[in-house]
């Protein structure tokens, strides 16, 4: 028998009790969890579904994980929406992709608002359509001074891109004598990146049994612990955010001292 502990911090508790076990040491939640949100495909699949339902469905599985990670405590939840490589899905799939995001931001924003989340976006912004663009501005601005949980959307985002940013404002700082090369440090790569102002996550989550990174957060996740289940991501719960947590807390993490 699971053992709870009955929590009451974030708005959404007060309508909803949270059950966290008890193997959950609420003094050492992350503060940051990074998740690569992967299976929607064939979650529809395994229905005879089209894919576009599955992600459908996926859209409908942040609403528990993002109030689980609010109602607990975490700061920061980064979630991979969209990689700069989803491009290469038909034109079907990514306008679906990009319209369900739109409806996503439209149909939670002020619930999210409410709970005092706030909303960030992570990648290359700019190369998105002009609607999401749009309603990406919306959400992060409206939810700009809130500091609750931050939920930061990886969108058109990817590692590498990520880094040749950096390289190339290093280039231009160095260019321009803002800056000389023995200055260059973690901390100066650090400021540059998307995440500047997050800490690295200390627990990155991936669903659908896939075991590889796919150019998420490469700098950011240098001592990140890993965990993968093979959980489609429209079955992912707030339970298996914590089942994730818990094993994270059994971790040894020894960055590379003893
Ligand atoms: C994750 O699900 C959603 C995105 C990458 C946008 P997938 O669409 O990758 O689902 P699978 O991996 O094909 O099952
Ligand atoms: C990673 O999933 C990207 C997102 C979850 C947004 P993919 O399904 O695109 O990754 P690969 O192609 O299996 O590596
Ligand atoms: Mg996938």
């Amino acid at each position: 028998m699971i053992e709870v502990k009955i929590m009451f911090k974030g708005l959404w508790n007060n309508s909803e009790k949270i059950r966290v076990p008890s193997s959950i040491n609420m003094n050492s939640i992350p503060k940051h969890i990074a998740i690569i949100m992967d299976g929607n495909g064939r979650w529809a699949a395994k229905r005879m579904l089209p894919r576009n339902m599955g992600h459908r469905a996926g859209v409908e599985a942040l609403r528990d994980v993002i109030k689980t990670a609010s109602n607990i405590g975490v700061k920061y939840l980064t979630l991979y929406a969209f990689s700069t490589e989803n491009w290469k899905r038909p034109d079907s799939e990514v306008s679906m992709l990009m319209r369900l995001l739109i409806e996503y931001l439209r149909k939670e924003i002020d619930e999210l608002h409410h709970n005092n989340v706030r909303i960030q976006a992570i990648g290359n912004i700019a190369g998105l359509p002009g609607e999401v663009i749009t309603e990406v501005d919306r959400a992060t601005t409206k939810t700009r001074f809130n500091n609750g949980l931050c939920v930061n959307i990886a969108l058109n985002y990817g590692g590498r891109s990520e880094i040749l940013n950096v390289i190339r404002k290093v280039g231009e700082k160095i260019k321009s004598n803002e800056l000389q090369i023995d200055e260059i440090d973690e901390t100066l790569v650090e400021s540059l990146l998307y995440t500047a102002n997050t800490p690295d996550p200390e627990l990155l989550i991936r669903t659908s049994g896939e075991i590889r990174l796919s150019n998420f957060l490469l700098w950011q996740c240098a001592y990140s612990e890993f965990w993968f289940t093979d959980v489609y991501w429209p079955d992912f719960k707030g339970e298996h955010l914590l089942e994730a947590i818990s094993d994270y807390q059994n971790r040894q993490r020894r960055f590379g001292g003893v």
